[in-house]
């Protein structure tokens, strides 16, 4: 069942949403070469807890960390561990928090020191399909536009679709109806209405888009050993232009 918000529930997702954009600016700053992917963990937790939130991903279905990091070829769901980021990684922070029992939902790619200048086209352009779909999140308009904006923009630029995970309706669940996959066909799908929340995120790939399940049981690696990007969002759909929960720019 998809949930239409009310204007409480949607005053608490906002607050939830801005926590998850203050502990991305937070973080960013520290995200250099040399820093382990624990001490990011830790360092994100312990803002979470002191702006009144709690970090969504502990315990979510047995998820061990406060957040998700994944380096590289690690689509999504990477495990916190003793690894120091490296001059050249790529590495996604998908951060998520809740207050007082509402959501907020966002992950982002950033470089670590010098990257290759294919690691900067896929950021880039991973970036620029989540606008893209943002743009066709209104009252009105079907999940599938959403879905067809993103796969166009990425094939169109030549970078793969990861099929086996999408995005997502947010409240007081991290993950609600309806599923918002990252390909599909226009006028397809739930109908979207004005005070739904849904996370977009596309997982976009360099290479080829197969992936397989780390032997965590938790983190999404691509086949080809090919990097990924993940650009994700908390917008709230409306009669007119989406509104971002979890700030512009990171
Ligand atoms: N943003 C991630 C997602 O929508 C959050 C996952 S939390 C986890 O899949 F606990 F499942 F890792
Ligand atoms: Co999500």
């Amino acid at each position: 069942m998809i949930t239409v918000k009310s204007d409480r529930e949607l005053e608490l997702m906002k607050i939830a949403g801005n926590i998850v954009y203050e502990t991305h600016k937070y973080l960013k700053p520290y995200i250099k070469p040399g820093i382990t992917t624990k001490k990011l963990n830790d360092m994100a937790e312990d803002f979470i807890i002191s702006k009144g939130a709690t970090p969504s991903c502990k315990g979510y279905e047995g998820f061990p960390f406060a957040i998700c990091i994944s380096v590289n070829d690690e689509v999504v769901h990477g495990f916190p561990s003793n690894y120091k980021l490296k001059d050249g990684d790529i590495v996604t922070l998908d951060i998520c928090a809740c207050y007082k029992g509402y959501h907020g939902d966002s992950g982002w790619t950033y470089a670590v020191g010098n990257i290759k200048e294919e690691d900067k086209y896929l950021m880039n352009h991973t970036e620029k399909a989540l606008y893209e779909g943002i743009k066709q999140a209104k009252a009105g308009n079907h999940v599938g536009d959403i879905s067809y904006a993103v796969q166009k923009y990425a094939e169109d630029h030549n970078l793969g679709v990861v099929r086996e995970l999408c995005g997502h309706g947010i409240g007081t669940d991290l993950h609600e109806d309806p599923d918002v996959p990252n390909f599909g066909t226009k006028g397809t799908g739930p109908l979207l209405k004005k005070n739904m929340v849904i996370a977009i995120e596309p997982m976009l790939t360099y290479g080829d888009y197969s992936v397989y399940l780390d032997d965590n049981d938790w983190t999404v690696i691509t086949d080809d050993g090919s990097n990924s990007a993940h650009f994700e969002h908390t917008v709230l759909i409306t009669d007119d232009e989406p509104i971002i929960f979890t700030g512009d720019d990171k």
